[in-house]
């Protein structure tokens, strides 16, 4: 499984989903991040130094973490989500690598936290524990996050038509198996979200947060440009002759119910797992 992770993940994350992906995907919140840190900073003795944030994407959840770390590294196994990670404003003290989360390029003991947000259906789970176990110091921590993929919409008597439409599309994208995330906790299915199992030993102190979201106000060009950053997506227009078609018939029908003028509340109901390493 490994190896099909690190072989797909340029595949499913090319060179226009990564540019979608930089541009319309949604930004943790500092509350999240602070949740995240206040676990940290409960469980070291002295203050962090360096975290790793592993299927870092273009550097959504990376850039975030910033502030609080001497050092920060992103990996992700797609050279394109990489490269667009480092197109973007890079704080001094992070760096961008290619890798992944089986074989993190990491010497043992060396970091105070690792995560992984909106990424760990990607990953061989055995090898992620395993690894993030040997690069962690004792108390070091790791934080698995998600958002749901289709936002809960408000501020629209639309609403509900423009949530039914972002949900039939998705399941068409998963009746035609556009969905290929190789791990066990199957993401878009929701299944991740189900998940709730503490990570295994040397793990400890196993605790999950459900009260976050992030909440932003968005106009149809950006849940279009969303749409268009999803692996799936990128799949249907590689792999079927309609996609164009099928992606037209979205626009045209979400044109309809979202004039172009206006922003509507969008809300991605957050969920974060987090233990340390005993
Ligand atoms: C949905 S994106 C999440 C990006 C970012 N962390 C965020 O918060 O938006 C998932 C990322 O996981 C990466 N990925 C896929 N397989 C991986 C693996 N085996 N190890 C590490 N990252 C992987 C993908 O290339 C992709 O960039």
């Amino acid at each position: 499984m490994a190896d099909s992770n690190k072989s797909t993940a340029g595949i499913h994350y090319d060179q226009s989903t990564s540019e979608a992906y930089s541009l319309y995907r949604p930004l943790w919140t500092d509350t999240i991040v602070g949740r995240v840190m206040d676990y940290v900073g409960e469980k070291l003795p002295g203050p962090p130094t360096q975290a790793i944030d592993v299927g870092c994407g273009t550097g959504q959840f990376t850039t975030m973490l910033a502030p609080y770390f001497q050092r920060v590294i992103g990996l992700d196994p797609s050279p394109y989500q990489v490269e667009n990670a480092n197109k973007g404003c890079v704080p001094p003290n992070v760096t961008y690598q290619v890798g992944n989360a089986e074989k993190l390029p990491v010497p043992n003991d060396s970091a105070d936290l690792v995560t992984a947000a909106t990424a760990a259906h990607w990953f061989d789970m055995n090898d992620f524990y395993k690894e993030s176990a040997r690069i962690l110091r004792p108390n070091g921590c790791l934080a698995v996050l998600y958002y749901d993929v289709i936002p809960d919409i408000h501020g629209s008597s639309n609403g509900d038509a423009i949530k039914r439409l972002l949900d039939e599309y998705f399941i068409l994208l998963q009746d035609r198996n556009m969905w290929v995330e190789p791990a066990e906790t199957n993401y878009v299915t929701h299944f991740a979200r189900d998940v709730d199992a503490p990570f295994p030993k040397p793990f400890v102190d196993y605790t999950r947060e459900d009260s976050l979201d992030i909440k932003k106000d968005i106009s149809v060009s950006e849940i279009l440009g969303y749409v268009k950053s999803w692996s799936s997506t990128g799949n249907l227009m590689k792999t079927c002759s309609d996609a164009g078609s099928i992606l037209e018939r979205l626009e045209s029908s979400l044109r309809a119910l979202w004039p172009d003028s206006h922003l509507i509340t969008v809300t991605h109901p957050v969920w974060v797992r987090m233990a340390r390493k005993s």
